[in-house]
């Protein structure tokens, strides 16, 4: 965090329910008393056809000022048009930690009660690296790209993780029995990293052997650290054993610019509706105020989401309630004034 502007961060308003979930996170951070001021920017597909760019350039020298970014989701064209914005802001700002914590709330309908996993995807390589090329017309390659340096730093912060919140155990996911010399090295550098780690049980799965193990017996992982592309698949594997989408928030970190984020799209099949779920936003906000420093207001809105969840009343239809966003909101915000 830069610190020169401890209270101010970016914030980008992104395009399906990105608007509305964006404006619902900004009034309850501000009724929490977060004592936030915000530089908020329009990015994505309608800001590229009124002002013929992406993200304005205001907007990157924003970020690079506050060092802080609320990120809500931006729809990316399948197979034309531009590369991903986010797989580009990753890059961009070297944001190698993608880190993605799952926790179930017991009181919600859903098949496992007792997940509390966290989930750290190497963000910035693996077949995201954008290595590809048409060979010939019916041929294309993609490149995986898995190097000591990235690989490093992700097990190393996954296991600096786990030592400070106490877990037990960093399981590492690959396919090292196919691709032998890529995730091969990444599994060895794991067992390197967790020799410095000796109180945290290391252990390692096959990453398809592991999306049956989370749906199996869940409670068995803690930390779990992978490749990008692993990563990707399996937290929203994740998310679906904890209630969705609406619910799994995330945090991408580098040296000195933090990016938060919900794991979820730009869900346009729902968006204008008034009734996209804020709370996987919500709590990438937490996240983002734990790495401020701001761990009080932190909890204050992680309690009233858990109250809110827990007393079911105000359940939008995701989670199989009948609430709308706005009913929603004011439902935690209703909590977070009782709190207080
Ligand atoms: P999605 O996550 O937007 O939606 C998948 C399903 O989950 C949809 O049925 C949607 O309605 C539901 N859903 C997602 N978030 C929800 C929420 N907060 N409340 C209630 N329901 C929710 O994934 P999809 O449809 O594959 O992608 C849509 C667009 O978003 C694509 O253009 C994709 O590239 C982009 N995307 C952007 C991301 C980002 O900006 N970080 C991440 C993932 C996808
Ligand atoms: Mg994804």
């Amino acid at each position: 965090m830069k610190d020169e502007k401890k209270n101010t961060i970016t914030v980008f308003k992104g395009d399906g329910i990105g608007p509305e979930i964006t404006d619902a996170v900004i009034e309850i951070l501000d009724k929490a008393g977060a004592g936030l001021s915000y530089e908020i920017f329009n990015v994505g597909e309608a800001e590229y056809e009124a002002h013929g760019e992406l993200i304005p350039e205001e907007g990157f020298k924003s970020f690079e000022r506050t060092g802080v970014l609320l990120k809500s989701p931006i729809t990316t064209p399948v197979g034309k048009g531009f590369r991903s914005l986010n797989v580009m802001l990753r890059k961009k700002y070297d944001l190698y930690a993608n880190i993605r914590p799952a926790k179930s709330n017991p009181a919600l309908n859903t098949p496992f009660k007792n997940v509390d996993l966290v989930i750290f995807r190497e963000n910035t390589e693996d077949l995201y690296a954008g290595v590809e090329e048409l060979v010939d017309k019916d041929t294309a390659h993609s490149i995986k790209i898995i190097t000591r340096k990235c690989s490093e730093r992700i097990i190393k912060d996954a296991f600096e993780y786990a030592k400070k919140q106490g877990r037990k155990k960093v399981t590492c996911i690959h396919k090292a029995n196919i691709m032998k010399i890529s995730d091969g090295m990444f599994r060895d550098i794991f067992y390197e990293i967790a020799t410095e780690y000796p109180d945290i049980e290391a252990d390692d799965k096959i990453v398809d052997n592991a999306a049956m193990q989370m749906v199996m017996r869940p409670e068995q992982f803690d930390v779990m650290v992978m490749p990008n592309l692993y990563g990707d698949i399996l937290s929203d594997l994740a998310s679906g054993l904890i209630g969705g989408l609406g619910l799994l928030p995330s945090a991408n970190l580098g040296d000195g610019y933090a990016m938060f984020e919900a794991v979820h799209g730009s869900a346009p099949d729902i968006a204008g509706k008034g009734i996209a779920n804020p709370t996987a936003f919500l709590l990438s906000a937490c996240m983002m105020l734990e790495y401020m420093e701001k761990n009080e207001c932190a909890g204050r809105i992680r309690k009233a989401v858990n109250a809110v969840l827990s007393e079911g009343k105000h359940l939008t239809p995701d989670l199989s309630g009948s609430a709308t966003t706005r009913e929603y909101v004011d439902a935690v915000i209703e909590q977070i004034v009782a709190e207080s």
